[in-house]
């Protein structure tokens, strides 16, 4: 049987929830934990998996990594999370996948620095219908430079 690939979980809000819950029952994938911003008391965990859940608060990234190391990180937090665990990715060459929807220009640039080191998607969609879309909208732009192509995401009430 082929080795699981260990990750790391950033973000338990709506995203992380749903995230967790999926990378939880995959057998490809052995998730090791989950890190949020606010304090938890410990030790607590993601119902269903066991998955333990790390506060940001009380808990640094370099402790985590050096104490349950794991081959990618997943992020579904917020963009200043990267600029927390960014530099022991890039030391431990650690796989990024971020899916975070509003990275600025600087937290991007910063991203591509790391992808120099190891290996890091960026997806600020992860619905495939979204990326075919934002393809298409390339193509409608090379068609027609001076018309204003917009992609514009309702949620459903
Ligand atoms: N790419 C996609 O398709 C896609 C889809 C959905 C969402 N997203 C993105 O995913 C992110 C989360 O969305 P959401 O709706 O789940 O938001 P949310 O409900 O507000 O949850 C955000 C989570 O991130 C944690 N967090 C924030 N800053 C952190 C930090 N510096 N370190 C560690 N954890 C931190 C929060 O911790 P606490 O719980 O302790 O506050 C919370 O658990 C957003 O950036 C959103 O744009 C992307």
């Amino acid at each position: 049987m082929e080795k699981k690939i260990r990750v790391g979980l950033v973000g338990y809000g709506k995203a992380g929830h749903a995230v967790a819950n999926v990378l939880g029952t995959d057998p490809r994938f052995e998730l090791c934990w989950i890190a949020r911003r606010s304090a938890v008391q410990e030790p607590q965990t993601h119902p269903g998996t066991g998955t333990p859940i790390f506060g940001m608060e009380q808990r640094s990234f370099a402790d985590i990594f050096e104490k349950t190391p794991v081959d990618a990180l997943v992020d579904f937090s917020s963009a200043a999370s990267l600029h927390a665990y960014g530099e022991e990715v890039r030391k431990r060459g650690i796989m990024l996948l971020s899916a975070i929807s509003a990275y600025s220009e600087d937290d991007l640039a910063y991203a591509r620095s790391l992808g120099k080191e190891t290996r890091v998607l960026c997806s600020p969609n992860i619905t495939l219908g979204i990326n075919f879309l934002i393809v298409a909208a390339k193509l409608l732009r090379k068609i027609a430079p001076f018309a204003d192509v917009e992609i514009l995401e309702q949620r459903a009430k």
